[in-house]
């Protein structure tokens, strides 16, 4: 085992293989409080990856409804249940990771997902937890009464569980952007990387006898193009970008501005240990202990960071960026007394400029040129 970094856990670690950052790391924010759970996402990855022999259950996108949803069943709450005790102290994880924890002569700690584990992907949707007494009123801003969507893709983390598993090698990261990829001619189906993917993004094609993943839209990110999941979300709660390494924090560059300059958008279980890059902005509505488990300890001031967007130009201008443009946001500007915020691509011509606002067009009731009335309807 070598020894590597993880910031998210804020400490050494062990994994199988060395750490070697890729030069450019595939990332994205989802942000939970606007998701509406369409499932539009699912459908738009469906429909263009999963089509084929073997792939009908398969979802590489999913969107499940926390706290009693989950793709495949109950995926969080079993590999959580392995792990046992995750204590923190601060901001270090203390705990054990799953590569830390895997049993002698394993590599990962996981568990076999079986066929009954992939048959209900809506199980628990719209499902609420908590009560509300009779004549109860929703407080600010937690509710007593609360779920939410959980949209889900492969992490493409940094530290792959399922690329450690894998005792072909049939799966690597890319070095240019940090894709995960599956390596279909090496691939002899073992499913070891099925049993070690803690967030069950893994599945098994029982026609081809291979596995199968998501592969982060890499045809359209080599264009400058966002993934498929993020351009057709109609929630607009999806931004993709690139992620620079811990120690090269550019502010200017949209995904390093949420995760790591304001600290709203963060990693889905990170005590698991495999430096995940799909981070989420927590939902406000939800209460705090359910949050931190899941999040991690950062809940609370990306919470309150989040909350105080309103009056944080750079924050608000870089949250309507999000889902405003199909090509992928390199760097970004906010003008705030336009009250305008830009993104840029590559080459740093701009590609988006967003009001904060949206103008009102109030149009006459009756169009004389057409001979129409028309209705003001938003
Ligand atoms: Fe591999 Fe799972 Fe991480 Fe994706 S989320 S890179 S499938 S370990
Ligand atoms: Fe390896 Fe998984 Fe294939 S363990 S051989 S990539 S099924």
């Amino acid at each position: 085992m070598a020894n590597v970094y993880n910031w998210q856990i804020g400490r050494q670690m062990e994994y199988p293989y060395e750490g070697a950052r890729p030069k450019r790391q595939f990332a994205a924010v989802f942000d939970l409080n606007k998701c509406i759970g369409c499932q539009t996402c699912t459908m738009a990855c469906k429909t263009t990856w999963t089509v084929g022999k073997g792939q009908e259950y398969m979802q590489w996108n999913n969107v499940e409804t926390k706290p009693y949803g989950g793709y495949p069943m109950g995926w969080d709450v079993r590999i959580l249940e392995k792990l046992g005790p995750q204590p923190w102290e601060g901001k270090k994880y203390v705990g054990k990771t799953i590569f830390e924890a895997a049993p002698r002569g394993e590599k990962v700690l996981g568990y076999l997902k079986e066929e009954l584990d992939w048959t209900h992907s809506n199980a628990g949707e719209d499902e609420a937890a908590g009560t509300l007494d009779k004549g109860a009123y929703f407080t600010m801003p937690t509710h007593d009464m609360w779920f939410f969507y959980l949209p889900r893709i492969c992490m493409h983390c940094t530290y792959p569980a399922c690329l450690a598993s894998c005792p072909r090698q049939a799966i690597y990261k890319r070095e240019e952007d940090g894709i995960v990829l599956v390596d279909q001619t090496r691939c002899r189906g073992y499913r070891e990387c099925v049993r070690a993917c803690p967030y069950g993004k893994v599945l098994f094609n029982p026609v081809l006898r291979i596995s199968q993943k998501c592969i982060g839209c890499y045809p359209a990110v080599e264009q400058g193009m966002q993934p498929r999941c993020v351009t057709t979300c109609i929630g607009k709660i999806r931004l993709m970008g690139f992620l620079s390494k811990p120690d090269e924090v550019k502010p200017h560059v949209p995904m390093d501005f949420l995760v790591y300059v304001k600290k709203v958008a963060l990693p889905l279980y990170p005590q698991v240990g495999l430096e995940g890059n799909i981070y989420y902005i927590p939902p406000v509505n939800v209460p705090r202990e359910f949050l931190r488990q899941m999040f991690g300890t950062g809940v609370d001031q990306a919470v309150e960071t989040y909350l105080k967007g309103k009056d944080d130009p750079e924050l608000l201008g870089l949250l309507h960026l999000f889902g405003d443009t199909k090509e992928i946001v390199e760097t970004f500007t906010v003008f705030p007394e336009a009250r305008e915020a830009a993104g840029y691509d590559k080459k740093g011509r701009e590609i988006v400029r967003v009001p904060f606002t949206e103008p009102d067009y109030l149009r006459p009731f009756y169009d004389d040129a057409r001979k129409v009335y028309r209705h003001n309807i938003s």
